[in-house]
């Protein structure tokens, strides 16, 4: 049965850690479904780990429908979330519903995603109303890495942490049913999650939000260069990856593939009349 929002409540109020990851296309999408996992994010770190930009910001509308149907695609029971890409949802409440309403009807998600605190709650409202069910995230918010002035902790002086807590608060007020929060310290992230009857899902926030979220790339070690301090490789697929590719390229360079395995056999009378055929075709054109 396919996770609801009313399941990843219950998940909070009885102590359930709700374990979340990214996931960008089919394949992908069938193996984190099949683990189990409740909620499947279709990032806009689609940017990065799949489209091999340098951040989130060139993604598109266009670039969620298409890959966060293809997971749409895979997934029978988690709850599908997709991110609203920078500058979908900032322009006025009408371009907001109308690209949230993409990324359900088009792109079949269950919900989407939104980054900002107070500044967005208003939008929120919007979409929530609407019948979409909206998860918000703060804290780091890759949209804004330029106005951030990178990708850095939040909230660590009194201020900012203030903030944060107050964002926090106007996105339950606005509807969000959880919120990531993203980059902030681990005592932060223990009082927003503290303070919220929504579920809190931290990634670089520690051990004290109600679940993770985690990027399927990380998690698999298929990224090029360095892994983030929050992320955690639990295999190594880019090693896997080269030395399966390195062999196959051996075995074709060395003739050793396509083997008899793989090949399809022509019938042997059907072979001696079309070298019959190919031999007085050759002696015509004489
Ligand atoms: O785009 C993404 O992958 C995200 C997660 C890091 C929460 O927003």
């Amino acid at each position: 049965m396919r996770m609801r929002t009313t399941r990843l409540m219950e998940m909070k109020q009885a102590g359930e850690r709700i374990a979340c990851i990214t996931a960008y296309d089919y394949p992908t999408a069938c193996l984190v479904d099949q683990a189990g996992f409740p909620l499947l994010l279709v990032g806009d770190s689609l940017g990065n780990v799949v489209l091999g930009h340098d951040s989130t910001i060139p993604v598109t509308m266009d670039d969620m429908v298409r890959h966060t149907a293809a997971v749409a695609r895979g997934v029978q029971q988690a709850f599908v979330v997709a991110d609203m890409p920078f500058m979908a949802y900032h322009e006025s409440a009408a371009q907001a519903l109308r690209n949230a309403g993409r990324l359900i009807q088009e792109g079949g998600a269950q919900a989407v995603k939104l980054e900002g605190g107070e500044r967005i709650a208003a939008t929120l409202r919007a979409i929530v109303e609407a019948g979409v069910p909206v998860m918000g995230h703060i804290g780091l918010t890759p949209q804004s890495v330029h106005s951030l002035g990178g990708y850095r902790v939040q909230g660590r002086t009194l201020e900012d942490a203030v903030r944060l807590v107050r964002d926090a608060e106007a996105l339950e007020q606005a509807g969000a049913f959880a919120v990531v929060l993203e980059t902030v310290p681990a005592e932060l992230a223990a009082r927003i999650t503290q303070r919220l009857s929504i579920p809190t899902i931290g990634i670089g926030a520690g051990p004290h939000c109600n679940g993770e979220i985690q990027v399927l790339h990380e998690v698999l070690g298929l990224v090029q260069g360095r892994i983030y301090k929050h992320a955690k490789a639990y295999a190594d697929l880019n090693a896997t990856i080269a030395e399966a590719l390195a062999r196959y390229r051996s075995e074709v360079v060395s003739r050793h593939f396509p083997g008899a395995d793989q090949s399809f056999e022509l019938d042997a009378k059907v072979a001696q009349q079309l070298d019959d055929v190919l031999d007085g075709a050759s002696a015509s054109d004489q």
